[in-house]
């Protein structure tokens, strides 16, 4: 997720454990070939063998809608030891969708076939090159035609996020709709959108038919969300034991909060970046219970005053 998921975030939440994959920020393609300090930039795990420093893959994320360019991309982030490729369909910023980018290709389901066969003919077939879409742009029945449309381009899996591009981020999330798609088609299909909780899941599961679940802002709002969901799955070949639910624990987000920080120093981020992620993520964490002992934290200006108030 942009400005959400970028390093230090990948290294703690990789660290608990309970994901088989995690996918970088996106990395914008424009005309310009990008310099290959930039995909460093995005994913300092390229000089990791592409993985975080507790092992997960990192998938590289590409925005674009110029299929060479994509692919040019794609095959660059490769060549640098990416681990797979996700083509981002579903951004509803106006900004990106002015400039041809995310949710907007989904209007034309032909290029998004397009974009998928032209990454995918670059990058070798033991690498996944997956997609990322939402239902539509408008209507939530597009989804008919653009799973069709990514399938035709040769994507290895599919990934909706239950909502369309008119929808934004507002309720509900039509989880019934991936369903309908996974019992179609012939690749895996990933299920997201609105995870916040067990009981999401088990919904979500229970709705959509699905083995694989992608979290976003869930898997901030509750840290030990996707190691538990892992174990509900019975797919525990983590090495990493179920984590106890950090809930609205004071005493489990601080350390957790230090473990942030330090795990992004050696990227030298600007202190008053990370002051500003850990007030994002506390108000993630609250939209699902209370953190009364957040209010403070969230007023605060710098590191030292975070710590003084936890
Ligand atoms: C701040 C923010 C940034 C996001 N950035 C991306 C992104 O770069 N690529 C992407 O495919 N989805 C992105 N998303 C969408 C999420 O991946 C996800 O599809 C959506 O939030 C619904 O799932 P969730 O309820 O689990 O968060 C972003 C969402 C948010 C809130």
């Amino acid at each position: 997720m942009e400005g959400v998921t970028d390093f230090p975030v990948r290294a703690l939440l990789s660290e608990l454990g309970g994901f088989k994959f995690c996918v970088s920020e996106f990395i914008r393609v424009t005309q310009e070939a990008l310099p290959e300090k930039m995909f460093y930039r995005f994913i300092p795990e390229l000089k990791t063998g592409g993985r975080t420093a507790s092992g997960t893959p990192v998938i590289a994320q590409i925005l674009g809608g110029n299929p060479e360019r994509m692919a040019e991309t794609a095959s660059k982030a490769v060549e640098l030891g990416a681990l797979g490729i996700d083509i981002n369909f579903g951004c509803p910023a106006p900004i990106v969708n002015r400039n041809d980018g995310g949710a907007v290709i989904l209007k034309e389901p032909k290029r998004v076939e397009k974009i998928i066969a032209a990454v995918r003919g670059v990058v070798p077939k033991s690498i996944p090159v997956s997609a990322k879409v939402r239902l539509g742009w408008e209507s939530p029945y597009e989804i008919f035609a653009i799973s069709e449309a990514v399938v035709l381009g040769g994507a290895s899996w599919l990934t909706i996020h239950a909502r369309t591009r008119a929808q934004g981020y507002a309720k509900p999330v039509h989880w019934s709709l991936i369903g309908e798609i996974r019992k179609r088609l012939p690749i895996p299909v990933v299920a997201n959108g609105d995870i916040w909780s067990i009981d999401d899941f088990r919904q979500c599961r229970d709705e959509t038919g699905c083995e694989h679940f992608m979290l976003g802002r869930g898997a901030l709002g509750e840290p030990s969300l996707a190691s538990r969901i892992l174990s509900e799955l019975d797919l525990v070949n983590s090495p990493n034991p179920k984590v106890e639910e950090y809930g609205d624990s004071r005493e489990r987000w601080l350390p957790l909060f230090h473990r942030f920080v330090e795990l992004g120093e050696p990227q030298a981020i600007n202190p008053s970046y990370t002051t500003k992620r850990i007030k994002q993520w506390l108000n993630l964490a609250s939209r699902t219970r209370p953190l009364p002992w957040a209010e403070p934290i969230k007023r605060a200006s710098n590191l030292q005053e975070i710590w003084k108030s936890f």
